[in-house]
């Protein structure tokens, strides 16, 4: 793809990602600040073959339907970066498995990462983000992208937070959901909790594997799972429920640096 085609895919990605209905069923507490609204709160109905969630949200940033849909704005708005042009949304597609498809990111001004946006599915269960797993929660990641130079290039936490603190409809919703201004802390956990809706299960795998229908999946499949599973040794790292023992093979030995 050329960049002005990533532009394109990109502004079509904002716009479906905004059309995107998050499922709602409803469950918990939910607000955070004393002068917040309490929120509607909000529990993720997990798909076949992934494990029960309850244990993996944390105690300080509950999920409400309101803080959900303020990360989605925020997720696909470029009015995040300094040009205006990239938004999480830009290197995380939703129709490409919230991956950006690339070999490396096209960040601002068409600058090229030293890295690809990785897929967001399934984050929820992780306890540590990005290739070499540097940072240790949703909340602390989403910051990182904003300031990288490369990425959306924000020169600095003040001019974000003053930036948005303009537009009235994050300042209310701000409010509504934490009681506050727009804050660091409450981009951070927005943004973690509509990512972790980002669900995927169900796979002719699980429907086969836990759940033991025989024709859920081919035999030439079949001979490939027992591959997976015995001499082709994947799953020594492929393991679990979601396809991954959660451990850092190369890059954090390597150190290689990142932009
Ligand atoms: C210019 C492209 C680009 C933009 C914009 C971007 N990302 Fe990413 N994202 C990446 C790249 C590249 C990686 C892998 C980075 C690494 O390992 O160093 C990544 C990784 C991630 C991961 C880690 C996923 C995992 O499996 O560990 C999360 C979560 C994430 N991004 C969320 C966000 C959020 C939230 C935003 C907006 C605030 C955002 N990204 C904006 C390119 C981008
Ligand atoms: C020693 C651990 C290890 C083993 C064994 C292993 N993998 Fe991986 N695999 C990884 C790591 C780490 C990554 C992600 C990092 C990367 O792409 O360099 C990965 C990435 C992948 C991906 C890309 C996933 C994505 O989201 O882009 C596929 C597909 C894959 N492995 C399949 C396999 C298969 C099939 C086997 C067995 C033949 C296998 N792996 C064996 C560690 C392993």
């Amino acid at each position: 793809m050329t960049i002005r085609n990533v532009r394109l895919v990109t502004a079509v990605a904002i716009a479906l990602g905004l059309l995107l209905t998050v499922r709602h069923v409803l469950t918990a507490e939910g607000a955070s600040a004393p002068n917040a609204t309490p929120g509607k709160p909000y529990t993720l109905q997990v798909p076949f073959g992934l494990e029960d969630l309850a244990s993996y949200i944390p105690k300080d940033n509950p999920l409400t339907v309101e803080k959900i849909e303020l990360g989605k704005l925020l997720f696909f708005d470029p009015r995040l970066s300094a040009d205006n042009k990239v938004a999480c949304g830009s290197c995380h597609f939703p129709f490409m498995a919230w991956t950006d498809g690339q070999k490396v990111s096209i960040g601002i001004r068409g600058q090229l990462a030293s890295r690809n946006g990785m897929t967001l599915v399934n984050r929820v269960y992780s306890t540590a983000q990005l290739w070499d797993g540097e940072w240790p929660s949703l909340e602390a990641q989403a910051l990182n992208p904003i300031f990288m130079s490369v990425r959306m290039g924000m020169p600095s936490p003040d001019a974000l937070l003053k930036k948005l603190n303009a537009i009235e409809g994050y300042r209310e919703r701000f409010h509504q959901v934490f009681g506050t201004d727009v804050t660091l802390d409450g981009i951070g956990k927005a943004l973690a909790s509509f990512q972790r809706t980002i669900l995927s299960g169900n796979s002719p795998a699980d429907e086969f594997d836990f759940g033991g229908e025989e024709d859920a999946i081919s035999d030439s499949a079949k001979r490939g799972l027992t591959i997976f599973q015995t001499k082709g040794r994947c799953a020594r790292c492929h393991s679990g429920f979601n396809f991954t023992d959660e451990k850092y093979q190369i890059w954090a030995l390597t150190g290689t640096r990142r932009t």
